[in-house]
């Protein structure tokens, strides 16, 4: 397996052009299966997870050709509503074709996700969701196994604020008869990014970007042409980066309206930050005063941008207090970074980072996609050298993630 290897020490000078995000790539792929047609989707993500919602897809009959960023997906020949547990085991995110292929079909077969390295990750509020919107569901063999004659708009309360679960449900309603209204709706921009594109399908979607998300349901769609939003995670990840090396770089096509909570956070932290349109800069110095933070859903603090904004405070002035919220497991990078000489202690679901003067390089590994992400920008500032192993997650979310750090004149390279 690739691994990436980084020499700390330098700091980042330049400019990087922030991808398509993930976490709205993958919902608007999988809205596809909703309409005949040739959907085009511009601005795609070349990502891991990419490759593995195409791939399912691909399995349900659609078919999917790539050029360049831009991805072509006409599900036409949808024929197979069985999402197996191979395909869906590398990426739980692929339970996003349950609501799709629900109104679609009027039946799925999804394979249940189970939990991953950041926690359990259970479904039962997609499934209770579908449930009022009329569906039969049984869980059978590890399957989900969804079916209905009809599916008839309904109120939906969500007990917690989930944002595939409140994607799944808005792709399940915009066929259904009636109105549906979610309420406890997750807020963030991904939402707001799928609901226009079903809409642009000629789905009737109003309130996305709010708590309750209200769908008038409609006999059918129509393809669409749509560009994926900027990745804020990503975006964030370089922003922090920028601090943590005391660099100076500019991040363009991104969206600072969705960074609201990280440019804030960044700002106590004493980093620079100049917003100018579409384009973020960042400017790292002096010394990095400590900042408490607590994830939430949007528009709070992501819990994508958890791990990274720890190595920041690993090297800070005090002390600091991060407290997760989201996972009940998302710390993987602590063991890691305390091993790079880290001073952090987990109390439940906090951890105290007091700073240290600085990070030593060593191998290092982890089995989530942020916390490798944290791993890399640990080595970015740690003496020596960094070999950071099962590259596969950072993959499955980063475009070229060395490349791009590489372009902004960091040490750092992959080892087939
Ligand atoms: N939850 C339930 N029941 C459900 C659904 C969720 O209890 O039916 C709980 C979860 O266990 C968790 C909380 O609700 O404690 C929030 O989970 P959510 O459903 O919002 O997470 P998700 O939709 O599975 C998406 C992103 C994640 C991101 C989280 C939180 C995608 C494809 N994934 O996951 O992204 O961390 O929202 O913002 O959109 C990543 O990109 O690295 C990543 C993990």
């Amino acid at each position: 397996m690739d691994k990436i290897i980084v020499e700390g020490g330098r700091a980042l000078q330049g400019q990087v052009k922030i991808s398509g995000a993930k976490n709205a790539a993958l919902p608007i792929l999988a809205s596809s299966l909703l309409t005949d047609g040739t959907n085009t989707y511009a601005n795609v993500p070349d990502l891991k997870d990419v490759e593995s919602i195409k791939l399912l897809l691909a399995h349900h009959g659609a078919r999917v050709e790539t050029v360049g960023d831009t991805v072509r997906i006409d599900a036409s020949g949808l024929n197979n509503h069985e999402a197996p547990y191979d395909l869906v085991r590398k990426m739980r995110a692929s339970v996003l074709v349950l609501g799709p292929l629900l109104a679609r079909l009027k039946k799925a077969r999804v394979s249940l996700p189970g939990g991953c390295a950041i926690g359990a990750r259970p479904i039962n509020l997609h499934l209770k969701g579908l449930a009022a919107l009329g569906a039969r569901i049984e869980l059978n063999h590890g399957y989900v196994e969804a079916t209905a004659d009809e599916l008839r708009g309904a109120e939906i309360y969500l007990d917690t604020v989930t944002v595939t679960g409140t994607e799944n449900l808005m792709m399940a309603a915009v066929l259904a008869r009636g109105v549906t209204v979610l309420r406890n709706a997750a807020r963030e921009p991904e939402i707001v990014a799928l609901a226009e594109a079903l809409n642009r399908m000629g789905a009737a979607i109003e309130g996305a970007g709010t708590s309750v998300v209200t769908i008038q349901g409609v006999p059918c769609l129509h393809p669409v042409a749509v560009s994926i939003i900027p990745d804020r995670i990503e975006a964030g990840t370089f922003m922090v980066a920028a601090a943590l090396t005391r660099g100076k770089v500019t991040l363009v096509d991104c969206a600072p309206e969705h960074l609201g909570a990280c440019i804030h956070k960044l700002r106590l932290t004493g980093a620079e930050i100049n917003i100018d349109g579409q384009t973020i800069h960042v400017e790292g110095r002096g010394r990095i005063a400590s900042v408490d933070i607590k994830t939430q859903p949007y528009p709070g603090f992501p819990t994508d941008m958890q791990a990274q904004f720890m190595v920041l405070m690993s090297v800070a002035s005090g002390l600091s207090l991060i407290c997760e919220t989201i996972f009940e497991n998302r710390f993987i990078h602590v063991s890691e970074l305390k091993r790079m000489g880290a001073d952090i202690q987990i109390s439940g679901n906090s951890a105290m980072i007091k700073g240290v003067p600085s990070l030593s390089g060593a191998p290092v590994m982890a089995t989530d996609l942020r916390a490798s992400a944290s791993l890399i920008l640990a080595g970015l500032i740690a003496d020596g050298q960094t070999v950071v192993n099962r590259v596969y997650h950072l993959d499955r979310g980063y475009q070229s993630i060395e490349k791009k750090f590489a372009r902004l004149g960091a040490a750092i390279w992959r080892q087939k």
